[in-house]
């Protein structure tokens, strides 16, 4: 039998979608999943599910799946982050040969790809960490993918990966080699960050017209602004949500106000410490899932304090919109410049244009907004230093402060309103009272501080003991 191009491992939600996109566009691939538990029918019923004239083969046994590849081999693994990958890795590498490429196409760890590029180096198989988004419908149409790793690497499955992606709105590709070893998960990870910010303001202008509105109301909300410049693919699934029903009550009504989480929203919240960057937003948005999963004692506490409240205050959608604007626009900057300093940090060069346009099309994050933030990054380095988004939040900082005092005085949480606000007026306040914290740091520490009637090169350090 004639040897296939390409080998996709797991046929999970993902491997199915990636590997249907793939035959599809006329490419001849060998597919593997394990066969022991629940999994034994997993690869027959694909194959039989599957057969109108693609060219896939099914594989129970690695060695023979393997053994299906032309070489050198290229293998996608879609399977669980974490150590999963590690051990299908062990399993691989004695079955392959120099020069065969293995790509992690799951949301691994940037810094366990980074070693696991490392840890591959010497044996002269290739490694590429690839993220790639747009969940089950983005990855049988076209995903948006971010490979990372060696371009030599790279350049061997280009034509693949290139293939099954979204294409923008020019019919390029939205993949693009996006820099070394874990460069392409930790650019994935951001998305998510973004992705998590993203949601929570959507969440929480559901829950500010919610005390007033109906479902199908707050739907129309969002239908009317997701015509213009705030459309995009999550405020679009979000009207589709609002608007489902099972029998005559909504769905979502019933789902239980618990948000989960598998970790990317934390990593780029825990990368955002690292790096000193403050990117508050996807911060708070991870913390508002935690909160909201202390239902239990949410329910408790909320009896026990037995407020009830009517709402008096009229809600202005108009208001709503411009807050919402301007709260997008403080998270895309924000994830930004994480991106801008892991580049400098981990030396990946990463390009900024290129990174939001491959966020166009295929991704959760794809929006009008991402459009238009590719077409600023060609000539500014960061969004704020663009001229017209600087005038939005200016003109629109007066809105998110009134959706926050109807969200205060109506005691509806609103962290990523909140958070918005408070980093653009940070952001654009020459004076902060950082002096205070310098002065304690060296009262108690001998930290010393930098003094504004000084050249910044020195440090002092006082007693400040007055009696
Ligand atoms: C995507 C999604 C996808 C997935 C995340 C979110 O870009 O296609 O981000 O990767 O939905 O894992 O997961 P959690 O919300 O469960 O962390």
């Amino acid at each position: 039998m004639d040897k296939t191009e390409f080998g996709i491992v797991g046929l999970g939600v993902m491997g199915k979608s990636l590997s249907l996109n793939m035959a599809e566009k006329g490419f001849k691939i060998s597919v593997y999943n394990r066969s022991g538990g629940d999994e034994v029918q997993v690869v027959s019923d694909f194959i039989k599910e599957n057969q109108k004239g693609y060219t896939i083969l099914g594989f129970t046994d690695l060695q023979e799946f393997v053994m299906s590849l032309k070489q050198p081999r290229k293998i996608l693994l879609m399977v669980k982050a974490g150590d999963v990958v590690d051990r299908v890795i062990e399993q691989l590498i004695p079955l392959l040969s120099k020069e065969d490429i293995i790509i992690d196409g799951g949301n691994s760890y940037f810094k366990d790809t980074q070693k696991r590029f490392e840890a591959l180096k010497d044996s002269l198989i290739h490694f590429i960490g690839c993220g790639i988004s747009g969940g089950k419908e983005g990855a049988r149409k076209g995903p948006s993918i971010m490979p990372g790793g060696s371009m030599g690497s790279y350049k061997k499955v280009a034509n693949i990966l290139e293939s099954i992606a979204a294409k923008d709105n020019d019919g390029k590709p939205c993949c693009v080699y996006v820099g070394d070893d874990g460069a392409g998960h930790f650019i994935k990870m951001v998305h998510n960050g973004i992705e998590y910010a993203e949601m929570q303001l959507l969440a929480e202008l559901y829950a500010l017209m919610s005390k007033t509105m109906d479902n199908e109301a707050i739907a129309k909300v969002f239908f009317n602004w997701s015509q213009g410049d705030l459309s995009g693919y999550l405020i679009e699934i979000t009207i589709d949500i609002l608007k489902k029903k099972e029998g005559k009550s909504y769905l979502l009504d019933v789902i239980l106000d618990s948000a989960g989480n598998k970790g990317t929203g934390n990593w780029s919240s825990k990368e955002a410490l690292d790096l000193g960057i403050p990117a508050s937003l996807m911060v708070s948005a991870v913390f508002a899932r935690y909160l909201s999963s202390f239902k239990q004692e949410r329910v408790q506490l909320s009896a026990q304090l037995g407020l009830k409240r009517d709402i008096t205050q009229k809600l202005d959608i108009g208001i709503l919109e411009r807050a919402y604007r301007f709260a997008r626009i403080i998270n895309h900057h924000q994830g930004f410049q994480l991106i801008a300093e892991a580049s400098k940090n981990y030396g990946w060069q990463i390009n900024f244009p290129e990174i939001a346009r491959i966020w166009t099309n295929g991704c959760i994050i794809k929006s009008q907004f991402m459009e238009d933030i590719a077409t600023y990054f060609k000539t500014t380095p960061s969004l704020l230093s663009n001229k017209h988004i600087f005038e939005i939040l200016k003109s629109s900082e007066a809105s998110c402060l009134d959706a926050l005092q109807y969200a205060l005085a109506n005691r509806i949480p609103s962290d990523g309103f909140w958070t918005a606000y408070n980093y653009w007026i940070g952001m654009t306040t020459a004076q902060l009272p950082a002096n205070l914290i310098q002065a304690q740091r060296d009262y108690f520490g001998a930290h010393t501080y930098k003094r504004k009637d000084k050249p910044l090169g020195l440090s002092f350090h006082s007693n400040w003991k007055t009696s």
